[in-house]
């Protein structure tokens, strides 16, 4: 197993490893987004084993002992599962994460005190690069989800969302949305709930022109219209099981 590296847009690197025994034959695959900038920020630990591979494959972008932020989208393995072992190696590292992710888990899982960001709040990784934290509960799954905004290159790092199976190009100007309407017919991953819709909309206001998908490759187009079709199949989805709900 290998990470394979790319840069999706200026300044920030995908590290990818695809894993072909989950969902096979297509296999999985696994992104990590390192940011560059004077505070460089890693986005998803990986998986606490995957750790010693994506140590290697971000010591060729720089040294990781320099690293200064980790975030991810939500308490959950691949998305956080090797936030101390990064926080052991970095020592000037910071996990930030909302309110409610740092509340109700990081405060006690993660060996070094969380920063707390509030929603909306911005991160300034230095050399102009803006990140903004946008609180995305429930969607598509975890109490604490959230998402980062790159405002310098327009790129949403939208974790779960869109998850797809196999290992495609690293970027692609194709649909992702047919994909990812399969994969949620696969592994039913997301949590179905009233809000999911508006929620996804509200992130396609910020008319992202890339999006940095954990389970899939990075999109480049009109990622407002994505999120706005990702939002209209999950309300069709929600719509569909009310009768069931409903049942006595
Ligand atoms: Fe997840
Ligand atoms: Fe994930």
């Amino acid at each position: 197993m290998d990470a394979r590296i790319d840069e999706i847009a200026d300044g920030i690197f995908r590290l990818s490893v695809h894993v072909p025994q989950i969902a096979p034959p297509a296999g999985f695959t696994f992104n990590h987004f390192l940011l560059l900038g004077e505070e460089p920020l890693l986005f998803h630990t990986g998986l606490r084993r995957m750790f010693p591979l994506l140590h290697a494959a971000l010591a060729r972008l720089m040294p990781p002992e320099r690293l200064r932020w980790i975030s991810f989208g939500h308490y959950e393995a691949d998305e956080c599962g090797a936030m101390n072992e990064w926080l052991a190696v970095a020592p000037h590292a910071e996990v930030a994460h909302g309110q409610t992710g740092c509340m109700v888990s990081l405060n006690d899982m993660a060996d070094r005190a969380p920063r707390i960001l509030q929603d909306g709040q911005v991160i300034e990784l230095g050399r102009g690069k803006r990140l903004r934290y946008i609180d995305t509960p429930h969607t598509p799954h975890g109490w604490d989800a959230g998402i980062l905004l790159d405002e310098t290159t327009g790129t949403l790092l939208c974790g779960d969302l869109f998850t797809q199976a196999g290992d495609g190009p690293a970027l692609t100007e194709g649909d992702i949305l047919g994909p990812a309407i399969a994969g949620e017919d696969m592994f039913g991953y997301s949590s179905l709930n009233p809000e999911m819709g508006a929620t996804i909309r509200r992130l396609a206001r910020y008319t992202p022109r890339t999006l940095a998908l954990m389970h899939g490759p990075s999109y480049r187009g009109d990622g407002a219209a994505a999120l706005h079709a990702l939002a209209d199949d999950y309300d069709r989805r929600l719509l569909a099981r009310m009768p069931a709900a409903r049942a006595p």
